[in-house]
């Protein structure tokens, strides 16, 4: 949700500033912009739209300098102008700021500022901290640093910014709620909101904490609380891959992350899944593990797809753990002063490790005494190092907004995660061994699914045109039904509802009619007769139903138009094969659309403001 980068160093910043944010273009992409400082001092160009178009503006007219700020905008205040776009400059045009996260108490500033004789050229919050700090060094002699430290101690909010100057020839950055991330170059320095637009240029990254502000020049860098206090920071190593955050050959980073599933929920078992022996080992929990299996109550916390992933962990953990599981939207989760007893561990799922509902969620946690656990993607993320303990997904940097690879990594971890808990509780060792063997063989069948991508296609495009879609499933694959209608509303903008299958009596049953495409998995399972039940409703009122279900099982070709059979596996496993045509599926209809797949309108892929 908004991406920032800074460059200080000996290389023209402009290609560097362009390329990084072409990286961070998956955070927000309604527009983008640059300052840097150069011979002719400060230099702005910003542009509504695409990093592309603000590439082809400074084209022609190359921006040269060595310090500089980019910003690439998913807007709250204001719509996507150029006026609006950042960086936002200083009155006496001595220095450009770059924003990410909203400031709050705006509206009162501005009024303040406006009755000293400031005027505002854009809607946004940031324009206010911008001239804020302008009157600080007007009304003082403090230097820039200074100002910029005593401004953010006057804002309500969340902020993530970075800030160039003609005078000082520093790059001054500071966060509260939204991510940055210090990269450490030879002989110079890079700021990022995440690491994507670091890893090409170096490994070595500081992760700023809230409340700090990191003061970068030519020759080193100094973090303080914006307190003024000192601080030593740990130097860490990034383990991302440039080729990880590159397309390799796919038209999008959707089609690529769906793709690499397999080896994605590989890298997720790696060392952790021990068929033979037969246990899981999660060094991250180790810690904690006591409290985990003594838990009366497991809370899971998340937004998006990771609620979708918790649903799932719900189904997973009660059924191996026998441990209560309450599954919470982290939006809602401290607004309504949650009860948190002694025995409770809170588990919050987050990708990114940045979404700020579910960062509140931990910090409730927290305050209430709590022990809280993470499940988290991104390596050092700011959720990864507030919890108590975690696990990684190791999935892999992704990077399409609509999250694919992250779920199935999710869902494998919660499994890993139900199944450890369930030693010396539900499980016998055999049992144990052979739910172990059928998670270790997921992979390849996630292989086979993906062999299915041509006639996925061929669905799609005779689906393409549909105005709305509706996705059943029961069981554990009721959360399944939730994400596949999520996919295809995020990407395609085609109106889709999830639902448990049986539920359709109760509402949605009266939206059927042959132009209602319905989705249903139907996997011989436990509840396998009770959905053939409803996709005979469904064919009784017109609807034209797809299913998912097993292969061999030629049971439902009569009943639909079009039967898509993966392989067999456990029930509980069954939502890490279930979702991945539902997946496929949205990525081409999304295509035939002419959609923009990677960055859907409207979305981000961190969501770092509530
Ligand atoms: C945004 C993304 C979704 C994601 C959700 C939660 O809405 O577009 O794809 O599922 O945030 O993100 P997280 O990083 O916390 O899993």
């Amino acid at each position: 949700m908004c991406g920032i980068v800074g460059y200080i160093g000996d290389q023209q910043a402009e290609s560097i500033l362009l390329t990084g944010l072409k990286r961070l273009e998956y955070r927000g992409y309604d527009s983008a912009g640059l300052a840097i400082v150069g011979d002719d001092g400060l230099v702005v160009e910003k542009r509504k739209g695409k990093v592309d178009e603000l590439r082809s503006a400074v084209n022609g007219q190359p921006l040269r300098g060595t310090l500089g700020v980019g910003h690439t905008r998913w807007a709250t205040h204001g719509p996507p102008t150029d006026e609006n776009a950042h960086p936002h400059t200083s009155v006496t045009g001595e220095f450009a700021l770059v924003h990410n996260g909203i400031i709050e108490n705006h509206g009162v500033i501005r009024q303040r500022l406006s009755e000293k004789g400031y005027t505002f050229e854009s809607d946004t919050d940031t324009e206010v901290l911008v001239h804020l700090i302008d009157d600080i060094r007007a009304e003082t002699d403090l230097s820039l640093e200074e100002a910029i430290r005593q401004a953010l101690t006057q804002v309500v909010g969340t902020y993530g910014i970075a800030v160039v100057s003609s005078v000082n020839d520093k790059l001054i950055a500071a966060r509260k709620g939204s991510p940055l991330i210090l990269g450490i170059g030879d002989g110079e320095y890079f700021i990022g909101s995440d690491a994507a637009p670091l890893v090409e240029h170096t490994r070595q990254v500081v992760y700023l904490s809230d409340g700090e502000i990191v003061t970068v020049s030519r020759s080193g860098y100094e973090v303080k609380t914006v307190e003024n206090v000192p601080l030593e920071k740990e130097v860490h190593e990034l383990e991302w891959d440039l080729g990880e955050i590159e397309k390799s050959g796919y038209d999008h980073f959707m089609l690529k992350e769906i793709m690499e599933q397999p080896t994605s929920l590989s890298d997720s078992m790696r060392g952790r899944l021990l068929p033979e022996d037969p246990r899981v080992v999660l060094g991250g929990l180790h810690t904690v593990w006591d409290q985990l299996v003594d838990a009366d109550r497991i809370i899971i916390a998340a937004c998006g797809t990771s609620w979708h992933s918790a649903l799932v962990g719900e189904y997973l953990i009660e059924s191996f753990a026998r441990i209560p599981v309450e599954v919470e939207y982290a939006s809602e989760f401290r607004y309504r002063n949650p009860i948190l007893r002694d025995g409770d561990v809170v588990v919050v799922i987050s990708q990114s490790g940045e979404t700020a509902d579910t960062l509140a969620a931990v910090r409730e946690a927290r305050k209430k005494g709590v022990l809280c656990l993470g499940i988290c993607n991104v390596v050092g993320s700011t959720i990864a190092r507030e919890t108590d303990a975690g696990v990684y997904l190791h999935a892999g940097p992704e990077i399409g907004v609509a999250s694919t690879k992250a779920f199935t990594a999710q869902v494998t971890v919660l499994a890993m995660i139900a199944l450890k808990l369930a030693e010396n509780r539900t499980l016998s060792t055999g049992e144990m061994a052979h739910n172990l063997h059928a998670l270790a063989s997921i992979p390849d069948k996630v292989d086979e699914v993906l062999d299915m991508n041509d006639e996925i296609r061929e669905m799609a495009s005779v689906y393409r045109y549909a105005s709305n879609f509706l996705y059943l499933g029961r069981g554990y694959n009721f959360p399944v039904a939730l994400e596949g209608a999520l996919k295809l509303k995020e990407i395609s903008y085609i109106h889709a509802e999830g639902y448990p299958a049986a539920e359709m009596k109760h509402g949605p049953i009266a939206l059927i009619d042959r132009f209602m495409p319905v989705v249903f998995i139907a996997m011989k399972d436990s509840t396998y007769d009770k959905v053939v039940s409803n996709i005979e409703e469904v064919v009784a009122r017109d609807g034209s139903v797809i299913a998912i279900t097993d292969e061999g099982n030629g049971e439902l070709d009569k009943l639909c138009e079009y039967v898509l059979r993966i392989p067999k596996t456990e029930e509980f496993l069954s939502p890490l094969l279930t979702v991945v045509p539902l997946q496929l599926l949205s990525y081409h209809i999304a295509v035939m659309r002419g959609c923009h797949v990677d960055q859907p309108r409207n979305l981000a892929k961190s969501v770092t403001v509530e």
